[in-house]
């Protein structure tokens, strides 16, 4: 039976990369890399330098693949999704029945951990859900962007004994910080943060994390709120696209 990899890559430093991701990108016979267009060349560039880097058997074959623009007008967010996810399905489907022998292995190289806003999961289950090709599946962890984020800044992730909520910016502001006193933000395109007015507010930015761009900014929310929007407008404008993320405090340990 075909079998395919789900790997998590980690976020961007090619020594995220765990023994066993490494292991598992070495048993596939061909592995599957997503091109994203002209922007963000530097994320498949990290893709081909892991697999540079780490595949040591001589027969495996690298076959990149475009993923298709998510089409947004008129049609819902989650119609949108759907229809995204679907096309997306049509080409792994092509990519395991073409690229793949009966028995052959193939790996999908995910950015971070594939549990974190990521659909190959889901994508992968709606191509086994279509039944014209028989395969199983399993999915390797990876180093999340989350993790990264803390690490930079050397902090934990939680308060102690208390919740964590992961959301987007479009969703931040129905949680921080009348919900949540720990909320992480990531695919946050119109910085969410800049609207927090909470004068006890922290925040612990990060962008590029991983790479040699990478980029840090914390404090209090209200002293470095414009520092960071300016440091993000420029590296933007600089690198052509920015990949960013940032935790949301309010409050200490040991506090009701
Ligand atoms: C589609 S999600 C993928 C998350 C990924 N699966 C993970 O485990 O981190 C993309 C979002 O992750 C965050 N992200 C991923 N890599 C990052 C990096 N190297 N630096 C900063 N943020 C990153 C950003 O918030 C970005 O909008």
């Amino acid at each position: 039976m075909r079998k395919l990899l789900i790997i998590g890559i980690g976020s961007g430093n090619p020594e995220h990369m765990t023994i066993q991701a490494i292991n598992a990108l070495n048993r596939a016979d061909a592995l599957f890399i997503p091109t994203k267009g002209e922007k963000k060349t530097e994320l498949a560039e990290v893709r081909r330098e892991i697999c540079a880097r780490y595949v040591t058997r001589a027969d495996s074959r690298t076959v990149e693949f475009a993923v298709p623009v998510r089409r947004t007008e008129g049609v819902s967010y989650d119609g949108s999704v759907d229809d995204w996810h679907a096309r997306i399905a049509e080409i792994y489907e092509r990519l395991i029945g073409s690229e793949l022998g009966e028995d052959g292995t193939g790996a999908f190289l995910v950015w971070g951990d594939p549990m974190l806003y990521d659909s190959t999961i889901r994508i992968v289950e709606r191509v086994k859900a279509r039944g014209k090709i028989v395969f199983d599946y399993d999915v390797l962890p990876g180093i999340t962007s989350l993790q990264a984020l803390c690490a930079s800044h050397r902090i934990p992730l939680n308060l102690v004994g208390k919740p964590v909520e992961i959301t987007t910016g479009r969703r931040l502001a129905e949680s921080f910080p009348a919900r949540s006193q720990t909320s992480v933000v990531m695919l946050d395109g119109e910085q969410a943060f800049r609207r927090i007015e909470d004068p006890d507010a922290e925040i612990y930015w990060g962008a590029y994390l991983g790479t040699p761009d990478e980029i840090v900014i914390s404090g209090r929310l209200a002293d470095v709120k414009d520092k960071i929007l300016a440091t993000r407008a420029q590296a933007r404008a600089r690198m052509g696209w920015i990949m960013d993320i940032y935790l949301l405090r309010k409050g200490a340990d040991f506090e009701e």
